[in-house]
């Protein structure tokens, strides 16, 4: 069986069970500023899920193209992707848990024929806190499909901690069976759908020693342990709760999200863990294998990064987006560069991505259209992204050469990443091809440099606007007003002693300093990221006043500048959240924010003192 073969077969069961099928969405979100890419199918579906009528009705299939860039570094192994396709359906309202689970089995069984022997579950423990209870719902629903093929379904708890068991369905926490948009449910912002889920796993097969060869191999080997001998291959959400003020609600519908990923389940009909040796990537295999005169067998981590980063380059190219310094362009610049870079290793010295991308266009040309359509500005775009960084690969190594002779030290790598856009990486690799001696501290020394370049860069730039501002631009000033909410969020949550110490906010994220003596914990952080949603969801308006200092002092408005104000002074005032005096500007009403609020760096700045680094997205 091929991935195309299997893709037409799971929207034809899912047809015959009365779906619709749909054709998947572009991967640069459409009406959604609070994402930069689709990472699931079911993003495109959220109006539907909170109720919303959807045009075809309350059964809809699809096959949905993916990214997440959070899985780039992870790319090199046998399993992960940047970009995937994942096969969906959704009921809106209508089927549940126990048509998801039977169509399910038999999809993966009777269609796929895998050995039922072979698929492992997990379902979701509970939690008393936020009032969801364990799903033992499900579990009866397997257990049911499971002994209708003669075998006992056994379920058990702590696998984690207690290994397998012998059981066939395992309960887990949130963090592994949990779904929505934002993760587990701590970080959901209220409005947001999610609810608990079961996922299954095709076993490879203990013979294969994933386990003893694992940097688990210390602990119990579980369905969810990642040592490789299981595999993750589709996830069904119970989509049935939003999260509100008051904790979780019931949803006005109960919903099933269900996503399963392509690549991963035709590898388990294949039987084989690298879900790089299916028919997806065979030709590009080829490809790279002519080019560089080298196998795939042997030098798999390089082939593989190469495989994906530029089938996600050129689908998102297709897609409408292409190489930057910002948004998704920036993505995609970093997946070429670092393609590039792999290639490098395989000595691969001449321009290859779009090479790579022609077979990509052509494999997908049925199911994607977009490719085939814009094939001309993907060659394009990924040719003269290649020729810059060639270019800069050419500079730095004609300034390697002339080290001969010399210590290869930090401050040398930082020149050329500062001068040419070098990648220390590849200074260190170039440092060993030519037996050049690399300093000790090496690394150290081009990380202070870099940091202290930073610091300098920011304090050139800082005296250029009042108030820390870049510039006034419509996204600056959003961060701006963000920078207020968060401040009295911390004020909230770490306590009084907590005033701004300095900012710096350009179009792309808050720096923000305040007085605090300890690092803040995952869940503080969280807790002020929720307090900032909250605001901007409620959309409440941003009202200036002008007062003396002394009013201002008295109405309860923070400043930490307060000795470089005039005598009168602006108040910026969002009901119920923030009173602070500011110069400004600000958007008028929270809601104007547009995006979700998330704190990306948390600390210390110098004694006293830590520092946040948050973005709006
Ligand atoms: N939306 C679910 C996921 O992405 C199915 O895993």
């Amino acid at each position: 069986m091929t991935a195309k073969e299997l893709r037409q077969k799971y929207l034809d069961f899912f047809k015959s069970k009365g779906h619709e099928i749909i054709p998947s969405a572009s991967l640069i979100p459409e009406n959604d500023p609070t994402t930069l890419f689709t990472g699931s199918g079911m993003q495109p579906m959220i109006p539907f899920l909170l109720g919303e009528k959807h045009p075809l009705g309350v059964r809809i299939a699809d096959s949905q193209k993916s990214f997440r860039t959070q899985d780039i570094e992870e790319v090199g192994d046998n399993r992960h992707t940047t970009v995937f396709e994942m096969l969906g359906n959704w009921s809106l309202g209508d089927y549940f848990k126990e048509e998801q689970i039977n169509w399910m089995f038999e999809f993966l069984t009777k269609e796929l024929k895998l050995d039922p022997n072979r698929i492992y579950v997990t379902v979701f423990r509970g939690n008393e806190k936020i009032g969801i209870p364990r799903d033992d719902e499900s579990v009866m629903v397997w257990q049911e499909v499971f002994k209708k093929v003669g075998i006992e379904a056994k379920s058990v708890d702590f696998s984690e901690k207690e290994g397998m068991q012998g059981g066939r369905i395992f309960y887990y926490d949130e963090t592994k069976n949990w779904w929505s948009r934002a993760g587990v449910p701590a970080n959901m912002p209220i409005g947001e759908p999610g609810g608990p889920d079961s996922e299954m796993f095709w076993d490879f097969g203990v013979e294969h020693k994933f386990h003893e060869n694992s940097k688990w191999k210390d602990k119990p080997c579980h369905v969810n342990c990642d040592c490789g001998r299981f595999l993750e291959i589709g996830n069904n959400v119970f989509m049935e709760y939003i999260k509100t003020e008051k904790g979780f609600e019931l949803l006005k519908q109960k919903n099933v999200d269900y996503g399963g990923g392509l690549e991963r389940q035709i590898a388990a009909k294949l039987d084989t863990p690298d879900i790089f040796l299916t028919d997806i990537f065979t030709e590009a295999i080829k490809t790279i294998e002519r080019l560089s005169g080298k196998t795939y067998s042997g030098n798999e981590e390089s082939f593989r990064v190469i495989l994906d980063h530029l089938r996600a380059a050129t689908l998102l190219i297709s897609d409408g987006a292409y190489p930057s310094n910002k948004d998704q362009g920036y993505f995609i610049r970093r997946l070429i560069r670092r393609a590039v870079r792999f290639a490098h290793k395989l000595g691969i010295e001449n321009n290859f991505c779009s090479e790579i991308a022609k077979v990509y266009v052509e494999y997908y040309k049925d199911p994607y259209k977009n490719l085939e359509n814009n094939k001309d500005k993907i060659f394009d775009e990924l040719e003269n992204e290649e020729n810059k960084f060639r270019k800069t690969l050419k500079k730095g190594e004609s300034m390697i050469m002339k080290l001969e002779g010399h210590d290869v030290t930090g401050e040398v790598a930082f020149d050329l990443y500062q001068t040419y856009g070098y990648p220390i990486e590849m200074v260190e690799e170039a440092a060993k091809e030519r037996d050049l001696n690399i300093a000790d501290n090496f690394k150290d020394v081009f990380h202070q440099e870099l940091q202290k370049h930073q610091d300098l860069s920011r304090t050139a730039s800082e005296g250029k606007f009042k108030g820390g501002l870049a510039d006034h631009s419509e996204k600056t000033t959003q961060l701006h007003t963000a920078a207020h909410l968060m401040l009295a969020g911390l004020r909230k949550t770490l306590g009084e002693h907590i005033h701004q110490k300095g900012s710096n906010i350009n179009g792309e994220r808050i720096r923000f300093d305040f007085s605090h003596g300890e690092k803040m914990t995952d869940e503080q952080k969280k807790v002020v990221e929720e307090f900032v949603n909250t605001a901007i969801k409620a959309s409440v308006p941003v009202t200036l006043e002008e007062m003396s200092l002394e009013e201002a002092r008295e109405a309860g408005a923070e400043g930490a500048f307060e000795d470089k104000y005039g005598d009168r002074v602006k108040v910026y005032t969002i009901d119920g959240f923030s009173k602070e005096i500011c110069g400004g500007p600000h958007v008028e009403n929270t809601g104007d924010i547009k995006g979700v609020f998330r704190i990306v760096k948390e600390e210390s700045s110098s004694s006293g003192v830590r520092r946040i680094k948050a973005t709006v997205e």
